[in-house]
């Protein structure tokens, strides 16, 4: 599973939100220096995950924040990596994601001490989106974020393995899973599924123990 979402959908290919808009999209901002950039954020522990990365003073909308950098990879090293990691993930319960898509040709592996921002955590209810311009993957404010807020985006990932990537983002919207909003509504309804089939076991299985106990006592 990659971050972010490309368009045209393919099958297992989850895409970056916006990659298309994205190419021509203007910059409300010049791209901001590296030291320009290190003063708006912090990394400290999350409530969400392990470590997270915290706004460390007011930023406005539409600001970039920070550069998702990485290494850039070919789909097929990026599928053999998100395999690996999400395997070692299962075991270890850290973290599975460092992989965002760049484009159809390439991703970025951002699996590095030198991109902070592989530490942003996903929410239901961003303050964050990621963009890709010029190449280069940036982390905007979608609206204006107060300091101490921590910092996150959707990671746009697909219905594919929606059950292994419960979301914790405590959100009151929180879908209960880190999924792109576009499949809210689909998730909802396979959710809705689940549970009245769960509820109907649930009443046969009682109704089971209910006969058993009838047959004993005859
Ligand atoms: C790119 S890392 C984010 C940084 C991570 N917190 C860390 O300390 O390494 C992505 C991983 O963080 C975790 N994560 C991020 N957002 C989450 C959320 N809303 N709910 C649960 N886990 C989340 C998942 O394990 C995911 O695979
Ligand atoms: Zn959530």
């Amino acid at each position: 599973m990659r971050v972010g979402q490309e368009r045209p959908f393919t099958k297992c290919e989850p895409l970056l939100t916006l990659v298309s808009e994205a190419a021509s999209h203007p910059l409300p901002f010049p791209l901001m220096s590296k030291a320009a950039e290190k003063n708006q954020w912090i990394v400290r522990r999350s409530s969400i995950h392990q470590r997270g990365v915290f706004a460390a003073c007011d930023i406005p909308k539409d600001r970039p924040i920070i550069e998702y950098v990485g290494e850039k990879i070919t789909k097929a090293e990026s599928t053999r990596r998100g395999l690996a990691l999400e395997e070692k993930a299962k075991k270890t319960g850290g973290a599975a994601v460092y992989i965002f898509t760049l484009n159809q040709r390439y991703d970025l592996d951002g699996a590095t001490a030198a991109n902070p921002a592989r530490l942003i955590n996903h929410s239901c209810n961003p303050n964050c989106e990621s963009f890709i311009i010029r190449g280069h993957i940036w982390i905007y404010s979608l609206r204006d974020i107060k300091a101490g807020e921590e910092l996150s985006f959707n990671y746009g990932f697909d219905l594919e393995t929606w059950e292994d990537h419960p979301c914790r983002c405590g959100e009151s919207c929180c879908v209960g899973y880190i999924l792109d909003k576009q499949y809210w509504p689909k998730l909802r309804r396979i959710l809705k599924t689940k549970a009245a089939r769960q509820e109907k076991i649930a009443t046969l299985e009682k109704r089971v123990v209910a006969l058993k106990k009838q047959l004993r006592k005859k």
